[in-house]
């Protein structure tokens, strides 16, 4: 907003501003999926991905583990899930 600015001019910018926010729209965000193709269940808490860098992977599951990177099953699941949360975005922000 300009310095010193009119009360007239200044409501006209903000009846602007708030048609402005007015106007909705919806989108996705991913970011960082870091799949990590090696994730696999097994008795050998160090191999189950080589994202952990040989860190035991402590609770492993079929939706990964904290010390890993994601297995194909949660990114999987998560793009399933946001096609049944909102199918039509207007857009798709990928990033990371
Ligand atoms: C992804 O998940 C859906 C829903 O569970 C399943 O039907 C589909 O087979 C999966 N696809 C792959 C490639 O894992």
């Amino acid at each position: 907003m300009e310095p010193n600015m009119s009360p007239v001019k200044l409501l006209l910018s903000c009846l602007f501003f708030g048609e402005a926010l007015a106007l909705s729209g919806s989108f996705w965000h991913i970011t960082d999926l870091h799949w990590d193709p090696t994730y696999k269940l097994t008795d050998n808490q160090e191999l189950v991905c080589a994202s952990s860098g040989k860190r035991p992977a402590l609770s492993a599951g079929k939706f990964g583990d904290y010390v890993c990177d994601a297995p194909w099953h949660l990114i999987n699941s998560s793009v399933y899930a946001m096609r049944r949360i909102l199918p039509d975005p207007d857009f798709i922000v990928w990033t990371g």
